[in-house]
């Protein structure tokens, strides 16, 4: 697209967005132009919460669905829209209600802690949610009680490393985290033996204990702008180096391999963004049962 092309094509969903009184969400995976434009960009938490505070009467999700869908949970009465309906997460696929039910059977009396990544009927399933950034302070405030952690293993096993409690894990993964092996880790600091390593909890064990710093998206971003280190090997999505280089525009970033990228973040535009608000479609709406147990564990997240 031209420069020329772009710049109108700005103008109109600056317009769009002004007359239905909608207000643009994008998370730090979202491709840069649709970082640009956003009126905020965040990590899956930050994202929550500004879904369930804001005036606006439409929401458009630039991220995956069930973040959406967790917008719509939470704001029922606005209209959140998925500009790319595909856009899916093949970890929150992981796990289905039924899948989850087993397990409950299997453990009665354990609490089902799930991370933000699933869909709502797995989160109605639940006692409490989590995103990466809170997982280790939700656990921790269910004191002594057994936990099903569902579906994300690998952040399950981290928070269990963390915290010290047994916690049966759904061996669930992030492909684009779950890619990178400890070799790929080693080989990069091979490279840049002086850069500090920083790395999502959705990646496997053996990566994240090779880290110097181990945490959600906003976390590797506040990690990387305090540091007085001056180089960084990234283990998350690469489109978080729109945020970095804004932040920390004298430091240096590379990412442990060249294959870090979420398909499914990177199926949304700014053609899309106009078009839904234009039409106010896709709209992402939970059957109002499922939505009602849904946001208990959503909120309790929230209070925690
Ligand atoms: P954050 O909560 O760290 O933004 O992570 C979201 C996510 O989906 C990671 O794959």
């Amino acid at each position: 697209m031209s420069e020329g092309s772009k710049k109108q094509l700005i103008e109109e969903i600056n317009i769009l967005r002004q007359q239905k009184n909608a207000i643009i969400l994008a998370h730090y995976y979202q491709p840069d132009e649709i970082q640009d434009i956003a009126d905020f960009v965040g990590d899956s938490l930050q994202l929550a919460q500004k879904a369930a505070g804001t005036k606006a009467d439409v929401i458009v999700f630039c991220g995956v669905h069930f973040m959406a869908e967790s917008a719509a949970i939470l704001s029922p009465e606005k209209i959140v829209l998925l500009p790319e309906p595909e856009a899916g997460c093949p970890l929150a696929d992981m796990i289905n209600v039924e899948e989850l039910r087993e397990e409950k059977r299997k453990y009665p009396g354990a609490k089902v802690v799930c991370y933000v990544n699933s869909s709502a009927a797995v989160k109605a399933e639940s006692d409490i949610c989590c995103t990466s950034s809170n997982a280790e302070r939700v656990v921790t405030s269910l004191g002594d009680q057994d936990i099903i952690f569902v579906p994300d293993g690998n952040l399950g096993k981290y928070v269990a490393a963390k915290t010290n409690k047994k916690i049966i894990c759904w061996q669930g993964f992030c492909p684009t985290h779950h890619r990178i092996s400890k070799e790929d880790v080693l080989q990069s600091k091979k490279l840049h033996p002086e850069a500090k390593i920083l790395v999502h909890p959705e990646c496997r064990e053996e990566v994240w204990r090779e880290a110097d710093y181990v945490g959600s998206t906003s976390g590797i971003i506040k990690y990387a702008e305090n540091s007085p280190a001056k180089q960084f090997i990234i283990g998350t999505e690469c489109g978080i180096l729109h945020e970095l280089k804004k932040r920390c525009p004298d430091k240096e970033f590379f990412f442990i391999t060249d294959h870090m990228l979420c398909p499914n973040m990177k199926k949304n535009s700014l053609e899309k963004v106009k078009a839904c608000l234009l039409t106010l479609s896709p709209r992402i709406t939970v059957p109002e049962d499922i939505r009602k147990k849904a946001i208990a564990a959503l909120e309790k997240m929230l209070t925690v």
